[in-house]
């Protein structure tokens, strides 16, 4: 039997409820390729998954595989695939979780070839965090130039991208962000950056067109009073922003899905340098259950990736 890595959580619960196991390796079936992982990206879903937050948005059948991005090479491909060969260099979501072990099968549909000049561990941060940025930027309407945008949580994965995409859009960016992290934010095109350590967003932010809500809470609850009239709040964060959206105002919940195309225009896009992807953090396999309660407790800017050859 061909037995593979793979980090399994076991029940529900705190660090110690996920476990580096050995699996039956999968196979490709229809219409997915068989990919060797080279490295994957953590996302904070991994924890809330972890916990039981998310059980019944993902209810999922325990033991089970964690991890929902990943970059590597397609070792053998299913039937009814069209584009994808063995030795393809590969990059995308799982589409679902199952990304942290050392043979995944994927849909063709997921993945997108890896520019030549992008590394497995830069292409592994930018499946989910890119292109969710992108999406949940653009799902109340596109971006418009002068439009007043702020973004929580603008140091992290979503962040960080979403940033860039609305001030290259020519939007007026307003960011939040810990003191320490302001320097960065503002490299990538915040005009106002404020730091929520030291000041309330409220006194600065205001007749917002839009929120991006990429930490939910009590900074959700906050944003209606930066709103303009007929402004929006959309939330990867918080999916009872819809139950709780004051009368008369908007909120939408946002839930990314894949996009090859998009993923590969932004894999062009960093490759050639003309977009920022922080790889803040790189693991072994088994510091993989550390980085994922770093990931809960003392969140980074940019992305932790695990190298899978380390
Ligand atoms: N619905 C979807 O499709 C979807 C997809 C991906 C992710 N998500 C969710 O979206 C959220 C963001 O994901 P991510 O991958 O970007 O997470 P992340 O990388 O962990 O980043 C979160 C950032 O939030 C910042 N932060 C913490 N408290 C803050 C506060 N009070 N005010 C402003 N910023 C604060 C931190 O930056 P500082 O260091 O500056 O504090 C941290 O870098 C998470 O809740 C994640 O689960 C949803």
């Amino acid at each position: 039997m061909n037995n593979i890595r793979a980090l399994i959580l076991t029940e529900y619960g705190g660090p110690s409820a996920i476990k580096i196991s050995s699996i039956e390796a999968p196979t490709a079936g229809e219409g997915q390729v068989l990919v060797r992982v080279q490295a994957a990206g953590v996302n904070g879903l991994d924890w809330k998954v972890r916990e039981g937050y998310v059980r019944d948005a993902f209810p999922l059948q325990l033991p089970t595989v964690l991890g929902i991005e990943l970059a590597g090479v397609v070792e053998a491909v299913g039937a009814g695939i069209t584009q994808l060969r063995k030795g393809d260099r590969v990059m995308g979501p799982r589409g679902g979780l199952g990304a942290y072990a050392d043979l995944v099968a994927v849909d063709e549909a997921n993945l997108t070839l890896m520019p030549d000049s992008l590394s497995f561990l830069d292409a592994a941060a930018l499946p989910v965090a890119s292109v969710a940025a992108w999406q949940s930027l653009n799902f109340a309407g596109s971006v418009q130039a002068g439009q007043r945008i702020l973004i929580h949580g603008a140091a992290g994965g979503l962040g960080g991208f979403a940033v860039q995409y609305a001030h290259q859009a020519g939007a007026v960016v307003f960011a939040t962000t810990l003191e320490a992290h302001a320097d960065y934010v503002r490299g990538l095109g915040a005009d106002h950056v404020i730091a929520y350590d030291k000041e309330q967003f409220e006194a600065s932010a205001r007749d917002i067109d839009l929120v991006l809500d990429y930490v939910g809470g009590e900074v959700l609850n906050r944003s209606w009073s930066v709103l303009a009239e007929d402004g929006v709040i959309v939330s990867t964060a918080s999916p009872a922003i819809q139950a709780n959206t004051p009368a008369g105002r908007r909120g939408l919940w946002f839930m990314n899905t894949p996009d090859a195309a998009r993923l590969q225009s932004i894999a062009e896009d960093v490759a050639h340098g003309r977009l920022q992807s922080k790889v803040n953090a790189v693991v072994r396999f088994d510091e993989l259950p550390e980085a994922i309660e770093r990931n809960r407790t003392q969140p980074q800017i940019g992305k932790t990736v695990v190298n899978f050859s380390l």
